[in-house]
């Protein structure tokens, strides 16, 4: 067809979710349905209660509140959806490999390859799949083969599309793209298919903020750009560890080079370590791609930022350590934040998890407050890591759900994550219900530290003279 009428999205995870909330709620004239084979996480998309959406993102609700049951749909209907669609988007997840060759490294392509086997088997009409999951570059090669190995004759053209959004902030990303990028074969019919998803796009993204490329291009231009902001903050975190060693301050420093406008000021902010389900994957992924064509320098370079991130972790939970005299053994520890960064429930890859683990390992008494993460969450996430048996991660970790409670007779608090509402907390009194000294260790660095050191806290602060 010449304009597409009909989406269908598979995956309706933290990235099909809110990117088809945003189409539908854009184009008024295209039915997009959402299916996902997790029958609760579908449940929840279409639960009439808006806060139980399955994911938090601020905005979301009201995109969702707009569009469900007027061109969005949701369900598990997967092979419908798939029939009735001109467009079909992959948005299934695409882990690092937990076995085989490749463990630890690659990324796990079964779940991509599935959608392609079953959007083989049920078409009926011409598609355009849309790639928009985070995939290793040259993947559609080995899509279009399996669409083409079922021998129907059904014709199929494959597009990149990935996904630039941001948690936290994805509505805000998705209705003000820096750019939509779409990458497609460079013959007449590939370009057709560029131009039916510039068409969607069309209705919000300006016209020249919208990429086409080659399909290879675009497949590895999101692993680039995930490796490139993981490579600055670990690049900021690297010179933290050097500020403390010299009195240099590195909020200053991020300044001053940030006002380079080569440099640029954003994603200059040292941290306890990035997480999220994207930059250790992708560059794992980026690392294991440049091996396999024997390019081990490149895939050296990169491995660094994975390195020094770990390390930045690592450093964090040692200094925990090491200020409370050397041991936290049987010691209440609070630690704010559990979500990997503010405005998101996610919590895959937080640093808070790793750093939680390390002083677990010390035998610390750990009590967390997180405002948007559920209590299960936090045990699942530990547990996950083997360390422990699950049992004792229950004596030794205290889920709270008031902060002040968290902190009430601490011998530490560990801010790791950025939430807006730590920087508001009556630190007085705070102060005064902990035991002495009061040691705080901001891993955001979001605390006025002159103010609390003139309360009489303890304070540590990444990057600045210790
Ligand atoms: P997610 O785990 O939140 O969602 C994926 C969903 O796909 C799950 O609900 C799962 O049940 C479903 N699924 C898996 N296989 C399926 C199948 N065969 N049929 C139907 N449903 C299936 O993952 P996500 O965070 O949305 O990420 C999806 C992709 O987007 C990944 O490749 C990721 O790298 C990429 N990405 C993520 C972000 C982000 O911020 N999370 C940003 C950009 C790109
Ligand atoms: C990232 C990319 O930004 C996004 O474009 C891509 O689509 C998915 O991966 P996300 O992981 O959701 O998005 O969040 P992001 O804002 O990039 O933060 C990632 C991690 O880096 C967080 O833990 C954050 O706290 C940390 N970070 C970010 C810093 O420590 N310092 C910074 O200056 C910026």
């Amino acid at each position: 067809p010449e304009k597409i009428t009909n989406i269908c999205c598979i995956g309706a995870g933290y990235v099909g979710g809110p990117t088809m909330s945003v189409i539908a709620q854009k184009c008024l004239g295209v039915k997009v349905t959402v299916v996902d084979l997790n029958q609760g996480r579908i449940d929840a998309w279409n639960n009439e209660d808006l806060d139980k959406l399955p994911i938090f993102e601020p905005g979301l609700k009201e995109v969702v509140e707009v569009a469900r049951g007027r061109n969005l749909f949701f369900t598990t209907d997967v092979d419908k959806a798939i029939d009735e669609a001109e467009m079909i988007f992959i948005s299934v997840n695409t882990p690092t490999k937990t076995y085989g060759v490749g463990k630890g490294m690659a990324a796990d392509l079964k779940y991509v390859e599935l959608c392609a086997r079953q959007i083989a088997k049920v078409s009926t009409s011409d598609k355009i799949v849309v790639e928009k999951s985070t995939l290793p570059v040259r993947t559609a090669e080995a899509i279009k083969t399996i669409l083409k190995a079922e021998g129907n004759k059904v014709k199929f053209q494959i597009l990149s599309n990935p996904e630039f959004l941001a948690e936290g902030t994805a509505i805000t990303d998705l209705h003000y793209a820096d750019r939509v990028l779409i990458g497609g074969d460079q013959d007449e019919e590939g370009q057709k298919a560029i131009q039916r998803l510039v068409d969607v796009y069309s209705h919000w993204v300006p016209k020249e903020k919208i990429l086409t490329t080659n399909v290879w291009s675009s497949e590895l231009s999101k692993l680039t750009a995930n490796a490139f902001l993981a490579q600055r903050v670990s690049s900021i975190n690297a010179i933290s560890a050097l500020c403390e060693e010299t009195e240099a301050d590195v909020d200053e420093i991020a300044k001053a080079i940030g006002a380079d406008s080569r440099i640029g000021s954003k994603f200059l902010k040292s941290s306890v370590g990035f997480g999220g389900s994207c930059f250790q994957k992708d560059i794992l992924n980026l690392v294991y791609i440049a091996r396999s064509y024997g390019l081990d320098e490149v895939a050296e370079y990169w491995e660094q930022v994975i390195m020094l991130n770990d390390y930045q972790k690592r450093r964090f939970a040692e200094k925990i350590v090491k200020t409370l005299f050397n041991t936290v053994s049987g010691k209440k520890i609070a630690i704010l934040g559990w979500a990997f960064k503010k405005d998101t429930n996610d919590t895959r890859e937080s640093a808070s998890i790793y750093v939680a683990d390390y002083l677990l390992n010390e035998q610390a008494e750990l009590y967390i407050y997180d405002p948007k993460v559920k209590e299960e969450q936090i045990y699942a996430d530990l547990d996950c890591l083997n360390t422990r048996s699950e049992e004792e991660n229950r004596e030794l970790v205290h889920v709270i759900k008031d902060p002040y409670q968290a902190m009430d007779d601490s011998h530490a608090v560990a801010i790791l994550t950025e939430w807006d509402e730590f920087k508001r907390y009556d630190w007085d009194k705070v102060y005064k219900s902990m035991k002495k000294p009061a040691f705080l260790f901001d891993g955001r660095n979001i605390i006025e530290s002159n103010a609390l050191v003139s309360i009489g806290f303890s304070t540590y602060n990444l990057g600045k003279a210790k």
